[in-house]
């Protein structure tokens, strides 16, 4: 039987198939598994479910010359080096479509509660500062009506812009791949933190999009303007962020993500009352995430099976389908 490593807790009854094909070794305590665990449980492993908080990279593939498989329980796919994996002959899943709306109703849980002041709202009540009914107290800006930018119209962003209608937005968008999108104005960069009262972002870490949100970027918002991150942190440089919350040239932001992440209890954007920080939890529902987990274990049956992976990562190896190899070295380069 093939030897395949799940570094979190998978429930049994999601893990059952791959469990009737293949050896399991499972990280299943408190915490995240250490590196250290990874470098000594990879050896002799063909296969690999992977959470994004692994880092995976060409130290992590030497150890473990037979393996063949990485399928990672997220659709993000920032900490694998994808050409390392490549070169290695691995290939990688991943899973997309399943948080999609679970993702975007996080973002629009998130930029409710930041442009209504929810959490301050709260946090006031519990200091018992809540007084008698005042006309011209706590208040802000409308919700509805407001104009959103999307940045990034793939999947979560395009579920974004269903629920902004709801609202009667209006809404503008970048996107990388060209795409037609109804009741939407694609814009660039630029034109898009200008117009919008709410930016979201909703494209994934990459060499082009890290630290594409700076200072620049952030005055260029309006004063009144909210920033979402339901993406990744390093997309926005979190000191021009704190820079612009400090001035108050940005009217708050909501994040899901951050840079670094966990963020320090002591870090100065949580000091922020019009900063809203939560922990990566975008795609955190139950269902979600045993759909994720479900599609996680099937990606990795299909490749053992020689089937085609339901979410194969493009620009890793290709997977070798109906003539399956015995486990070996990886092919020699070139
Ligand atoms: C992903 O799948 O990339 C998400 O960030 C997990 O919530």
């Amino acid at each position: 039987m093939p030897r395949v490593l799940v570094s979190d807790f998978i429930p049994g009854d999601i893990l059952d198939p791959l469990a009737r094909m293949a050896e399991i070794e499972m990280w299943d305590q408190v915490g995240r598994a250490p590196r250290a665990w990874l470098l000594e449980h990879l050896p002799g492993c063909e296969g690999w479910l992977s959470m994004l908080s692994d880092r995976i990279d060409a130290e992590l593939l030497d150890v473990a010359p037979g393996l063949r498989v990485i399928s990672q329980m997220s659709v993000g796919v920032d900490n694998i080096d994808v050409a390392a994996c490549r070169e290695h002959g691995v290939s990688v899943g991943h899973t997309p479509d399943v948080l999609t709306e679970a993702t975007a109703d996080t973002a629009f849980a998130l930029l409710a509660a930041a442009v209504r002041r929810i959490p301050e709202g709260a946090e006031i009540v519990k200091r018992g500062e809540w007084g008698p009914w005042d006309p011209w107290y706590f208040l802000s800006g409308d919700l509805h009506g407001a104009t959103i930018g999307i940045v990034g119209m793939g999947r979560i962003g395009q579920a974004i812009a269903r629920r902004a209608r709801g609202f009667d937005m209006e809404i503008v968008y970048t996107t990388r791949s060209p795409k037609e999108i109804d009741d939407a104005t694609e814009v660039g960069l630029e034109r898009l933190l200008e117009m919008s009262d709410i930016v979201v972002i909703a494209v994934a870490l990459d060499d082009g999009t890290q630290g594409m949100i700076g200072r620049d970027q952030l005055s260029r918002m309006k004063e009144t303007a909210f920033l979402v991150n339901v993406a990744r942190g390093p997309i926005v440089d979190t000191d021009a962020l704190v820079f612009a919350l400090t001035e108050g040239s940005i009217g708050g932001a909501a994040l899901d993500v951050t840079d670094p992440e966990p963020l320090p209890p002591d870090h100065p954007l949580l000091e922020l009352p019009n900063c809203l920080v939560v922990p990566h939890i975008g795609s955190a529902t139950l269902p979600a995430r045993r759909e994720m987990a479900t599609l996680a274990v099937a990606n990795l049956t299909a490749y053992l099976r020689q089937q085609p992976m339901p979410a194969w990562l493009p620009g890793s190896a290709e997977q070798p389908l109906g003539d399956y190899p015995a486990p070996g070295p990886p092919p020699l380069a070139g």
